[in-house]
């Protein structure tokens, strides 16, 4: 009998020490979303994950030059603040110095800190990309010179993965230089979780590790308790969230239209201060003017979630829009604007108020668009791949 305590007691032992394996191996810090691109330029691209445990992180940087990943040590960025490498889950790096329209090799990593008493820092184990297994992450800056440039735009996912990879399948994102989010690709920003599992997860999944996305906020990305973390995953670092790029002839505004009722409606609780912000945008849009990148384009295409109206029955954001970024944008010249918001397509053609094609893309579609040098040719497409609207815009 005691002989069979014995032998119980060392099972439970046994059993306590397997159970504290286990929680270890499955403590072990990894990388739980993403890396994806952000803000690819001529000579810099952003970087952005986020890891399972509080950690420093770092890229390295390889040239697409046909050495092995391993040939050598590939210099490292370190996600820091002011000289101090940061502990966080989520990281951040900026690498610049980079050729234009060069395609380079990268590889993200997470160190995680234990403890850091003091001057003290306990670090634990590290995780990364897999460079070994496959083939590294591999990303192209833009390039101005480039005669041509293709993309594709998509809006009004609101967290539908299956829908979005369908589009994105339909409009061979692999094909085009870039893709936009235009808008409202969560029905609500409740928390990180919810943004991955809501688009990121699967966007990373097919593109958004080796191609570069702009995003423009939607009216319902502005909602929830995590909408003031928006910046800190896209745009982060970007002074604001309207911001203008360029890849090869094509000039892209990106504007962030904001809610669509008055900021004094009882739905926001006294949260939100869109008038302000539009008024600070239209002013930004009279600096492109003084621009290269715009000024020295060959079309220039605003992206907006809300589109401008002149219906008397227009609700307050898109009237907004009309009232502030159009003037602007007519001054400017530009040769088109993309939409989102109504969920259904529309088209309005230059009129006395609206001096550019205003297209409004639907939460079915996809636009695929080529600049060909000479005109921008725009296909609409639908999950199954047909073409449901075709435009050609010469520009002005
Ligand atoms: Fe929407």
């Amino acid at each position: 009998m005691r002989e069979l305590v014995a032998m119980t007691g060392r099972g439970v032992w046994i059993a306590l020490v397997l159970l504290c394996m286990g929680l270890c191996v499955e403590a072990q810090i990894k990388l739980l979303y993403g890396p994806y691109l952000q803000n690819v330029k001529e000579t810099e691209a952003t970087f952005v994950w986020e890891a399972t445990a509080p950690s420093v992180g770092w890229v390295e940087i390889a040239p697409n030059d046909g050495s092995h990943y391993y040939g050598e040590v590939r210099p490292r960025y370190f996600d820091t603040a002011n000289g101090v490498k940061r502990t966080d889950t989520r990281h951040v790096v900026r690498v610049s110095g980079l050729r234009p329209g060069t395609t380079y090799r990268y590889r993200v990593y997470a160190q995680e800190v234990l403890q850091h008493e003091g001057h003290y820092v306990a670090y634990g184990r590290i995780a990364a990309t897999d460079v070994y297994g496959r083939e590294p992450l591999r990303f192209t800056t833009s390039d101005w010179s480039k005669p041509t440039t293709s993309f594709l735009m998509l809006n009004d996912i609101h967290g539908r993965q299956q829908h979005l990879a369908e589009l994105l399948a339909a409009g061979q994102h692999a094909k085009q230089d870039l893709v936009i989010f235009n808008g409202d690709m969560v029905s609500t920003m409740k928390d990180k979780q919810g943004v991955f599992e809501g688009f990121m997860n699967e966007s990373v999944r097919l593109f958004a590790s080796e191609q570069p996305m702009y995003y423009a906020r939607g009216n319902h990305e502005t909602r929830g308790a995590f909408a003031t973390a928006f910046q800190d995953y896209f745009s982060p670092k970007e002074p604001h969230l309207y911001y203008a790029f360029r890849q090869g002839p094509v000039c892209f505004i990106m504007l962030d239209s904001g809610e669509d009722k008055p900021d004094s409606d009882l739905e926001y609780y006294g949260i939100t201060d869109y008038d302000s912000y539009r008024s600070e945008q239209a002013a930004w849009l009279e600096t492109l003017a003084n621009d290269p990148a715009f000024t020295t384009a060959r079309f220039r295409i605003a992206i907006c979630h809300m589109p401008p109206s002149t219906r008397p029955d227009v609700w307050h954001g898109q009237r907004e829009v009309m009232e502030k970024f159009v003037p602007a944008l007519n001054r400017l010249g530009i040769d088109l604007m993309l939409c989102g918001h109504e969920h259904r397509y529309e088209f309005e053609a230059p009129n006395e108020k609206i001096a550019f094609p205003v297209l409004t893309n639907s939460n079915e579609t996809a636009v695929v668009a080529t600049y060909d040098g000479q005109a921008l040719e725009v296909q609409v497409v639908d999950t199954k791949g047909n073409v449901v609207e075709r435009k050609r815009f010469v520009g002005q």
